[in-house]
């Protein structure tokens, strides 16, 4: 099992002191559970490995991975920035009251709106993607800010990850970012703005990346970039930000394959230490993303088995009430999963396919599992769904969105509502009555 799970004398299975079977009863399915500890202990893990390795930091949570006000407290607490890709995400961070100075603000096409939104509010770092936006920029600061905009700019550092091509974003050939031949004039450009102040470079190479050196020659390509332009233009970069990306196991085979934390943040800073040291160039203030290694292994989906169908000789089809709406990660990318019955967990197995209920022959959670015996009305939880599962879910077949619970010492918290069906039609127009449903 991946996190702090463990089975009861009932068989069932527990996740943080909470029995899955009651939390299905009273508070529903599908429902997206996270172990709050876990994430508070990953969150100060992070920081405790850089404070030993670095004089100078900050992390920032990849707020795209899930996001939440409660989420936004905890990271507060601890002091942690969050990265926000969106206007959406970044209102929902300022509305948690979470400081708008440790808010970094990412897109590749941020709109007029989200323009607006961010320079209004106020933001901790700026990241700007390409030359269009500082042109915008350039434009608009000094009308919506009293302040001088703190940017990063983000550069292409052409390093590949080895991981799934859409998730691999600092090749050569990526939507994000300025390639490190164009960057210099427009960062030159930005240097001779009043409104805007140069605080540093980014890079983000992808996610879910099992291995530590595409991280390496990222950070090294990044200093010599830093190193060449205070050569030619005598402007020292005090900030590099190198992204998220480090993977997490998803099965339990895969437990092992990733660096922990602590090695991957060790190796990243003396890679940094070592390589200011031989350019001559002062330690910058080093940020890093990370958002799946934070909080995938702390969540969990719980279900409810529906319809089981055996079509013999072929395959037994165990259908839950969820699926591709709330996990869409199987779909897109061949994501692989592991399951428990959580009113059965050890028990006498046999190997089924878990399916969901939307309307697509593809909507496949698990391939290939052994489970104990599943039938109609057991709890299914499937395992290691915090990231990029509330963030990444639809309303495809109108079907609404769960609602999310921490859990912490044996009790759950409500944290974000499930959607009702009201929710899925009230923005829906009556035609000739021009109200709203
Ligand atoms: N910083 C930037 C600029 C990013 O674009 C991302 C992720 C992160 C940080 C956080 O990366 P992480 O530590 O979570 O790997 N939907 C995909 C993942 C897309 C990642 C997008 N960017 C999935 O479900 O695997």
């Amino acid at each position: 099992m991946l996190g702090n799970k463990n089975i009861n004398d009932s068989n069932h299975l527990q996740i943080a002191g909470c029995d899955v079977v009651e939390l299905a009863q009273t508070m529903g399915t599908p429902l997206y559970v996270y172990d709050e500890d876990l994430i508070r202990d990953n969150i100060q893990e992070y920081k405790q490995s850089f404070q030993e390795n670095y004089p100078h930091f900050s992390l920032a949570y990849a707020g795209k991975a899930f996001l939440c006000s409660a989420l936004c407290s905890l990271l507060d607490k601890e002091g942690w920035w969050v990265d926000v890709v969106s206007g959406g995400e970044y209102y929902l961070a300022s509305a948690a009251g979470f400081p708008v100075e440790r808010i970094i603000f990412h897109g590749n096409n941020k709109t007029p709106e989200e323009r607006r939104l961010v320079l209004q509010g106020g933001v901790g770092r700026w990241v700007v993607d390409n030359e269009v936006e500082l042109n915008f920029l350039l434009e608009e600061a000094s009308s919506y800010t009293s302040y001088r905009v703190p940017l990063f700019f983000r550069l292409i550092p052409g390093v590949d990850p080895h991981t799934h091509q859409y998730i691999t974003t600092g090749k050569i050939d990526s939507k994000f970012g300025l390639p490190l031949g164009e960057a210099e004039n427009v960062i030159l450009k930005a240097l001779q703005s009043e409104d805007l102040e140069v605080k540093g470079l980014h890079c983000h190479i992808g996610s879910q990346i099992d291995q530590i050196d595409p991280f390496l020659k990222a950070a090294e390509i990044m200093l010599q970039f830093m190193a060449d332009f205070r050569k030619k233009y005598d402007f020292v970069f005090q900030e590099l930000d190198l992204g998220g990306g480090l993977g997490v196991p998803y099965l339990d085979e895969e437990k092992g394959r990733f660096p922990s934390f602590h090695f991957y943040v060790r190796a990243i800073c003396e890679k940094v230490k070592s390589v200011c040291d031989e350019l001559s160039y002062p330690l910058p203030h080093l940020y890093i993303e990370p958002g799946r290694s934070v909080v995938n292994t702390a969540g969990s989906t719980i279900y409810r088995v529906g319809s089981v169908k055996e079509i013999p000789g072929v395959k037994k089809y165990v259908a839950v009430d969820g699926g591709m709406a709330d996990n869409p990660r199987p779909i897109l990318y061949g994501a692989k999963y592991q399951a428990r019955i959580g009113n059965r967990v050890i028990g006498k197995k046999e190997r089924v396919s878990v399916v969901g209920k939307c309307c697509e022959s593809g909507d496949v959670l698990i391939e290939e599992i052994e489970l104990p015996s599943p039938s109609p009305g057991d709890i299914l939880v499937v395992e290691a769904t915090g990231a990029y599962n509330h963030s990444m879910a639809s309303n495809y077949n109108l079907i609404p969105r769960p609602g999310v619970v921490f859990l912490r010492g044996g009790k759950p918290e409500l944290v974000v509502r499930p959607e009702n069906w009201y929710d899925l039609v009230r923005r829906d127009i009556i035609p000739g009555k021009n109200k709203e449903v």
